[in-house]
Parts: C-alpha cells; structure tokens; sequence
C-alpha cells in the first residue's frame, strides 16, 4: 500500500505587496535590501476578518476539485498551522465544518515551517497502515498577524497563504509508475527553540510574553542550510537512491540564498529546483504546498516524476519527503 497524492491546490489572500509597498507603508527598508538577501519580491497579506481556516478552505476546495474527489469521502484531515484561527477548536475541525465532511479524523498539527512535512508524514503513516484512505493535507498561515511591523529584521520576510494536497491509498500492484511517497525522515532540536519564537500566550485573559515573532537571523540561516542538506541525502538513501536521481526539489521557501546553498551542499542545479518564494515570501506551512501546486498546474512536475519535498521551521523541526509523482 502506498500513498499518492492525487491532486494539489493554493490560494495566496488579496492582491500581492510589493517591497516598495512596504516601503511605503513605513517599514525602514528598501526593494533592493530584501531582494537581495532574501530574493524576495512580493507577499500577500490576509485581509482583515480572514482567518487560515479561509485561506485553507480555498486551497482545499481546489486540491478536492483537482483529485476528483469529494468532501465527504475524506477519511482524515489535517492542517499545518502556527496561526490557528482559535485556540480551540483545531482549525482542522473548523475547515472540516466549511467543507461538509462529517466523521473523518481531524486534527491540526504545530511544527510551524516544518509542519506540511510532518503532516504529510503522519498522513502517509496512517494511508501505509490501511486504516484510512483519502486523506486532506494542509498548510494555512496568516503569519502577518504576528510579525512586529517595527521590526524590518522579520516583517519584510514573511506572508499569507495556504497549500493543500489530496493524499490517497494506492495498491502497489496499481502504482507501477506513480506509486506515491517513498521515504520520509522528520527530525527536531528542541535545544534552538530560541532562535525563532513567538513567546507569548494569552493567560487569565491577558497576553503574557511577547506576542510577535522574534528571530536570530543568522543562526536560522546556517541551521536551515546545514539540515536541509543532511535530510535530502538522508531521504534519499532510505529510498536507496541519490540526490542527482530526483527531478525536482521543492524545499521550504523561505529565503532564496538558504535555497542556492542547499543546493549547491546537494550538488544539483537551480534547474531542478521549484523556487516561488519571490512571489509570497516566507508563508510558513504553507510554503511546500503553495510551490508544489505552481510547478503542477504549469505543467513541470509530471506523473512518474521524483519529487523531494523539505522544509524546516521553529522548533526547531525539520524534514523530507520523497515521492514518485
Ligand atoms: O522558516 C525559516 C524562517 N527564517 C528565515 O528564513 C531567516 C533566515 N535568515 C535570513 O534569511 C537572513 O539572516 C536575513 C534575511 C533575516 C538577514 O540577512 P543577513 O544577511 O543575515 O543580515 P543581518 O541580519 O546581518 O543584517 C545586516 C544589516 C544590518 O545592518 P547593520 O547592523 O549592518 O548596519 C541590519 O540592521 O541589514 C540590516 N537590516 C535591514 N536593512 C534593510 C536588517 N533587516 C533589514 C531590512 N531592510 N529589512
């Protein structure tokens, strides 16, 4: 039994903000700072009212329509997220409610940049075991409405946006060449949970903490590089094949130059890697998705081909996703 993923979907909120946008809105920053450390170009900022419950809904609705799959033939439903909607209920439960599925097993999953990794992981666990079969995978952020706008060394990084994947059983003996997910490792170091935070959390009904997310920049950097090379090999090998075998990677998008370096630890080329982080900037969980749907729906990523999918995030987790598209 495999798990293959039958049909993606994204949805970036509102009309994208330009880096001069920012500029304009007072952030002490400048096009050419953030392009050129970062490569980012755009982002798009949620609404005010909107909840990532919205944002999610949308993906989903497209991810369901490209599978050919109904709302209420889902049997678990999970969503990536560090910016629920509330505290309680899981924004999973509250998705599940917008798209009319009763019954299925229902959760949200914090790993924050990690968390689409880790929630594709356990979804693959469940579909290899036989107790579930077409799964709804999700990763929704408003992460804007805890970035410190003051704060230009964050604010200009980051986005909006949801990703969302249909994952479903399939027979090996049916999947000659589109078997499905193929090896997954998740690791996290809870010892660097400083170096990215938002600690702060609402208590006797008042905020305690810092309620906005605070970042060493460059310990993030060389983290995130260091791992995102070591878990592709790692993935690969489980799967018993190299880096340079896989047609694309599509690694957490966050920032282009801790893309290059990765790539140039694995030995690849630009040419095979999935970048859209200059359009949305860093969207967190959602960023693997959101990519993966792009590079489906304009036709590069085709069915037979091999796919890393890697992020990493707060925690601070980390991992990769091999699969036969
Ligand atoms: O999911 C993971 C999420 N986190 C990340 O991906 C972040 C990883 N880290 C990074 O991407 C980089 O560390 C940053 C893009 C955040 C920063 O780049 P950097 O090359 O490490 O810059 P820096 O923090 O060393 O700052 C260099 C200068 C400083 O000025 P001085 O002290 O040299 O005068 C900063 O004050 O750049 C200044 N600076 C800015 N200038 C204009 C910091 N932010 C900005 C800004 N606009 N937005």
């Amino acid at each position: 039994m495999y798990a293959r993923i039958t049909g993606t979907g994204s949805y970036l909120p509102g009309l994208p903000v330009s880096n001069d946008d920012l500029v304009r809105r007072g952030v002490d920053t400048s096009d050419e700072w953030i392009i050129t450390r970062t490569g980012i170009r755009a982002r798009h900022l949620v609404e005010p009212g909107r909840m990532t419950s919205d944002l999610a809904f949308e993906a989903s609705c497209r991810a369901l329509e490209a599978a050919g799959c109904k709302a209420s033939e889902l049997d678990l439903i999970i969503v990536a997220t560090t910016t629920p909607d509330f505290i309680l209920p899981s924004t999973a439960c509250l998705l599940q409610a917008r798209i009319g599925n009763v019954g299925a097993m229902t959760f949200d999953v914090q790993a924050v940049c990690g968390g689409f990794m880790y929630a594709l992981s356990i979804v693959e666990k469940f579909i290899r075991s036989g107790s579930h079969k077409k799964a709804l995978v999700v990763g929704a952020e408003v992460i804007s409405r805890i970035l410190d706008w003051q704060d230009r060394g964050t604010c200009v990084l980051f986005g909006d946006g949801a990703g969302a994947v249909v994952v479903e059983a399939s027979e090996a003996y049916e999947a000659y060449d589109t078997p499905g997910i193929l090896s997954t490792v998740m690791r996290a170091d809870g010892s660097h949970h400083g170096i990215l935070s938002v600690a702060g959390q609402i208590c006797g009904g008042q905020i305690v903490g810092d309620p906005f997310l605070r970042m060493d920049g460059q310990a993030v950097f060389k983290f995130a590089v260091r791992v995102l090379s070591e878990v592709a090999h790692e993935c690969c090998d489980s799967a018993g094949i190299s880096p340079s075998g896989i047609d694309w990677l599509i690694p957490h998008q966050a920032n282009i130059r801790i893309i290059e370096s990765t790539v140039r630890k694995l030995n690849l080329s630009m040419d095979k890697v999935v970048v859209t982080v200059d359009r949305h900037g860093n969207t967190s969980a959602a960023s693997i998705p959101l990519a993966l749907d792009v590079a489906v729906r304009d036709g590069r990523i085709r069915r037979g081909q091999k796919i890393l999918l890697e992020g990493v995030g707060a925690g601070v987790t980390w991992g990769a996703v091999l699969l036969q598209f």
